[in-house]
């Protein structure tokens, strides 16, 4: 019988998940279709009983429910534990819901896909803490990268994130704006830069090494004003559709086991977003 997921969120409309995985189920020759669900947080118990009772074969979390989603479920991957955040739902043979974060290990196949292990034993920056950074920062660690240093504008989340890890340092955005040159690795999670090109950047680059690597998670612009920034340094940028793409993957792998082709899928959503290449 014909198999479907879903994604879940409060806006989907702009989801480009759906077309994404509908490509990957082609391409492989799976018969199953992927359908965006728009559900309110207040529907989400509903939503989630009902996407049971339809025989849905396991669906992606967006925002706001990421979180608020956990206690609907029987079980939880230990990071997704971690983070206290699940992008992903796997329906099990027995019927029951299993919940994955996938968008930790997708940066860092990503960042691994672009640069090989270029990036490893470089001092990491986090700029931001939110749930992003929090995934980001579980997998780095978990893949050996470090030392970690977190720089939020609110110094308490960096603080709170630092303690939930084994070893990172947390900072202000000014702190990390004054030691930028130190850093090898530099990440920018934060909202700022996003949907608009001439939007502000987080930190300014002053003094940043021009071997850095510079990652920006956004992927709407392509080109973040950050990571022009980077680029005007020297340094080699990575934007945030590869995380996207892998972060797809793994969830693709976990519901059919077959390994659906990144690169490209990065080149077509990159071309999709105006841009030439990844
Ligand atoms: P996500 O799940 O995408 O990480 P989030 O959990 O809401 O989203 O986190 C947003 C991050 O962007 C936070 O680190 C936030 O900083 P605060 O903890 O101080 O709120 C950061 N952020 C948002 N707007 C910002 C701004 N104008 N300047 C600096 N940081 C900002």
């Amino acid at each position: 019988m014909k198999k479907w997921y879903s994604v879940i969120g409060d806006p989907i409309h702009q989801s480009m998940s759906p077309k994404m995985h509908d490509a990957w189920f082609d391409e492989n020759g799976v018969d199953a279709s992927y359908i965006p669900h728009h559900v309110a947080a207040s529907a989400l118990a509903n939503a989630v009983e009902s996407l049971k009772q339809l025989g849905c074969s396991g669906w992606n979390v967006t925002v706001p429910h990421k979180t608020a989603i956990i206690p609907l479920l029987d079980e939880i991957d230990e990071t997704a534990k971690h983070m206290n955040a699940v992008n992903t739902v796997v329906v099990m043979e027995n019927g029951r819901l299993r919940g994955y974060n996938t968008d930790g290990d997708g940066f860092v196949q990503s960042l691994e896909m672009q640069f090989g292990e270029q990036a490893k034993g470089k001092k990491v920056l986090v700029i931001g803490a939110g749930g992003a950074a929090r995934g980001i920062c579980f997998a780095l660690e978990a893949k050996g990268y470090g030392p970690i240093t977190i720089a939020n504008r609110t110094i308490e989340t960096a603080e709170q994130l630092a303690d939930d890890l084994q070893e990172a340092i947390p900072l202000s955005l000014l702190s990390a704006e004054k030691t930028i040159a130190s850093y090898g690795l530099i990440i920018q999670t934060t909202t700022v830069g996003m949907n608009y090109a001439d939007a502000g950047i987080p930190v300014e680059m002053e003094g940043l090494a021009s071997n850095a690597i510079v990652a920006d998670i956004i992927y709407n612009p392509l080109e973040t004003k950050f990571l022009k920034e980077a680029k005007r340094h020297g340094a080699q940028t990575m934007n945030g559709v590869g995380m996207f793409v892998h972060q797809g993957a793994i969830a693709f792998e976990k519901w059919t086991e077959i390994r659906p082709d990144t690169e490209k899928m990065k080149h077509k959503i990159t071309t999709n977003l105006g841009g030439s290449s990844c």
